[in-house]
């Protein structure tokens, strides 16, 4: 019996598997533990006739070793009927080994309808019989791997293979849409393409590269793609005589063949064929969202061409005379925002307010007797300067609005916001900055009721594409960005959005559909809709009011934020704060990711709150992990160098209690002679994991091993996984209790 990668209770069905690479699967399934389904109809090469001797015969090498293996006699085309063999004997099916096949080699003008049909019928079709009765199964249990054959054949192309080629090349097509269907219930769908001596290269290699391209040369990438372990998905592999290469698609830099308001024509694509055709500069598309993103961006280049911002190339938007002067200090249509107790609760509630917290009553019930506004709604009346006969309607300016990125954001308050009324908004173009990639508009929102001016936004709004127009990189008007200090933050909150966060934040008055409509998100090159930056915002100042501020919004004066990356709802927000005074500054990341989505932001208040009244987040004190890290951190003091040179990698501990991260700690194995620390990684960690203080505790005493705690959902670990095998050294060495 093998140690390493085992297969123990899993069920795997090989289709094909009386001989050649199907047989070699098997039998190295069984040796490492799994119960086999051996499935084969037993007909010649070419698909005529039957016989289950070939099953059968597998089946008993695999149970004259001990192994456990059950046959199946069916052809693939009966996909159920195979699957319900696994169940009936083993109770399961974990894994599918599309594997079988035949050949009908003609050349391409003889195929005839039954060879084309066949061919179809049995590479294509039947694995997608299979796969399809094994799918539910593997679904509910969430956990599978599927392996897809493909053949260079399929790839390449190959002469007399015409119907064997476009079968195999589906293959790879089916594998890659289940590899993204099957993401989310831990499916992973995996192609090969292998070179192995058999009955079906026998025709075509001589016998002694039959011999030596041997089938067991092809089965360990086969175990390894389909181990629990094993993250690889919708990926296609060239395997054979002990070699494996990984294959990915290359997309020329292209080049765009048509002008505005021309017809485009032959002529225009033989003129730029060497460009189209030239891998130079290549890109390498791994999604169809980043594949299709490039669209958006042709049609944008192309309507844009000619006009003053022009984002094709940085020489001729130079030199087209687009002259910033000309829009600076412009001022904009005052716009009138009228609403009523309804809007503030509506943007209480996007932000993820809650009456489940009875100190956020007061945000979302217009009967309580402190019924008051959020400070950071004060940005939803001046956002109207935005849109229709605001900022996108300044003739010559011509924003194109699918470009913009909402780069940064200030907003000043000089009195609490009123819960109801009608506010007027005058707006400015205070600067327009060439960011070289980009235009930087910096647009200024005064906002007052009556004549009382109540708040002041900055926006900065970023054109991607238009820059390069020869104008100046900063500004004195900019608000800007100030980092937090360098040590572990004060207090860490964090809340879980909702999936309809955006749709209900979008409520508020941003209507644009990158935030529900996932066709459009896509078009952005996004996986799904993105939340708003702005909401992301309002999560941020919420956390800061509550433990800084006791949720008094007399006490807010000002906020300042860079939105950095998207955020996706559902995700959780956590806002690390750091206080420096009056000034609390913020970084808010993405919880499951690490992703920092809000850098270099703070909140400037009135005045603090000596001692949080809110509950602490931090709750260090109470941990037994605590005293664990401080052993690790005198034995590194000891030992840290030769760790150093041995581990090399920085790991993040983010310790819960009761589901809130309750303490974060970091072992830095990287930098001088290591050290451990509380807080989050100073730079960025190789590998953060994030367990309760009790699993810890399990894992370090060896009452769990790591493993079983991360696939039963008790662990979870993020970055490099791989670096997880050095942290158990370190723990059992050096943790010593
Ligand atoms: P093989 O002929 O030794 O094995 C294929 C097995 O599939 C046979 O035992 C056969 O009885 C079985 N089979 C055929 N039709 C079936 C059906 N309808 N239902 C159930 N079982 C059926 O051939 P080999 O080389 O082991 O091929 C395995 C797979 O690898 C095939 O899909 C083949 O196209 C593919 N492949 C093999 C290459 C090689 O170099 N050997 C190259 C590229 C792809």
């Amino acid at each position: 019996m093998s140690a390493g990668l085992r297969f123990d209770g899993r069920v795997v069905l090989v289709t094909g598997a009386g001989g050649g690479l199907g047989r070699a699967y098997a039998l190295a399934f069984a040796e490492r533990g799994a119960s086999v389904v051996v499935n084969d109809l037993g007909g010649d090469f070419k698909g005529h006739g039957k016989s289950s001797s070939a099953a059968d015969k597998v089946v008993e090498e695999i149970r004259a070793k001990g192994g456990k293996a059950v046959a199946n006699y069916d052809s693939v085309e009966a996909g159920e009927k195979l699957v319900q063999t696994a169940l009936e004997a083993f109770g399961r099916i974990d894994i599918v080994i599309n594997n079988a096949g035949i050949l009908r080699d003609r050349s391409f003008a003889r195929i005839s309808d039954e060879d084309w049909d066949i061919i179809h019928r049995v590479h294509l079709k039947g694995s997608f019989l299979v796969t399809r009765a094994a799918w539910n199964h593997m679904k509910n249990q969430k956990f599978g791997r599927i392996i897809m054959t493909s053949s260079a054949a399929g790839i390449y192309g190959n002469f007399g293979q015409a119907n064997y080629s476009a079968a195999k090349l589906g293959l790879f097509g089916l594998s890659n849409t289940l590899a993204i269907e099957g993401r989310k219930y831990n499916i992973h769908s995996n192609t090969i393409a292998p070179t192995a001596g058999s009955r079906l290269t026998q025709t075509i290699m001589p016998q002694d590269m039959v011999d030596a391209f041997k089938p067991e040369y092809v089965a360990p990438l086969v175990l390894w793609l389909c181990h629990e372990t094993c993250q690889e998905n919708g990926s296609l592999f060239e395997v054979g005589a002990g070699w494996i290469g990984k294959l990915r698609w290359e997309r020329s830099l292209g080049s765009i063949v048509r002008e505005k308001n021309h017809p485009m024509t032959p002529e225009a694509v033989q003129d730029k064929w060497e460009k189209i055709c030239d891998f130079d500069s290549a890109s390498k598309p791994r999604t169809i969202q980043e594949s299709v993103s490039i669209l958006n961006d042709v049609l944008s280049q192309i309507e844009s061409e000619g006009v003053s911002m022009n984002p094709t190339s940085y020489t001729r938007s130079a030199s087209s005379g687009f002259d910033p002067s000309k829009y600076v200090s412009q001022k904009l249509p005052t716009v009138v925002y009228n609403y009523t107790h309804l809007q503030p609760i509506l943007y209480a509630l996007g932000v993820g307010m809650s009456t489940q917290d009875p100190d956020h009553l007061k945000f979302v019930f217009e009967g309580s007797e402190e019924f008051c506004c959020l400070p950071t709604f004060g940005v939803i009346p001046a956002q109207a300067s935005l849109w229709d006969g605001g900022l996108s309607s300044v003739p010559g300016l011509n924003i194109d609005f699918t470009k913009l990125l909402h780069g940064e954001q200030y907003l000043e308050l000089y009195k609490p916001l009123p819960t109801s009324g009608s506010l007027t908004s005058e707006s400015t173009i205070a600067d327009i900055l060439d960011k070289g990639s980009g235009a930087l508009i910096l647009l200024d929102v005064h906002t007052y009721c009556g004549k009382d001016l109540l708040c002041y936004n900055q926006f900065s709004l970023f054109i991607v594409g238009a820059g390069g127009f020869g104008g100046k990189r900063t500004s004195e008007k900019a608000k800007v960005t100030v980092n937090p200090p360098n040590r572990t933050p004060d207090a860490v909150l964090s809340d879980v959005t909702t999936a309809d966060q955006a749709a209900l934040y979008r409520l508020s008055g941003d209507w644009n559909p990158l935030h529900v409509d996932p066709g459009f998100a896509a078009l952005g090159g996004f996986q799904k809709p993105i939340l708003h930056g702005l909401c992301s915002f309002g999560f941020a100042a919420r956390h800061v009011l509550k433990h800084f501020a006791n949720n008094d919004v007399t006490r807010f004066k000002a906020i300042k934020v860079r939105f950095v990356k998207p955020v996706f709802p559902g995700q959780t927000l956590q806002t690390e704060m750091w206080k420096e005074g009056n000034r609390i500054h913020i970084q808010t990341k993405v919880k499951e990711t690490g992703e920092v989505a809000i850098a270099g932001a703070y909140v400037d208040l009135t005045s603090t709150l000596d001692k949080p009244s809110a509950k602490e987040p931090i709750k260090a004190s109470g941990l037994q992990s605590n005293l664990v890290f401080e052993e690790i951190g005198r034995r590194i003091k000891e030992v840290g160098n030769q760790l150093v040179k041995k581990v090399n990698a920085i790991f993040q501990w983010d310790i819960t209690k009761d589901g809130d991260t309750a303490a974060q700690w970091t072992i830095d194995l990287k930098n001088g002679s290591g050290e451990v620390y509380q807080g989050p990684a100073q730079g960025s960690a190789d590998t953060t994991f994030t367990l309760s203080d009790q699993d810890f505790m399990e894992v370090v005493l060896g009452k769990i091993n790591p493993q079983k705690a991360f696939f039963s959902g008790k662990l979870k670990v993020k970055g490099n996984i791989m670096l997880s095998q050095k942290l158990e050294m370190i723990l059992k060495d050096y943790a010593k209790l």
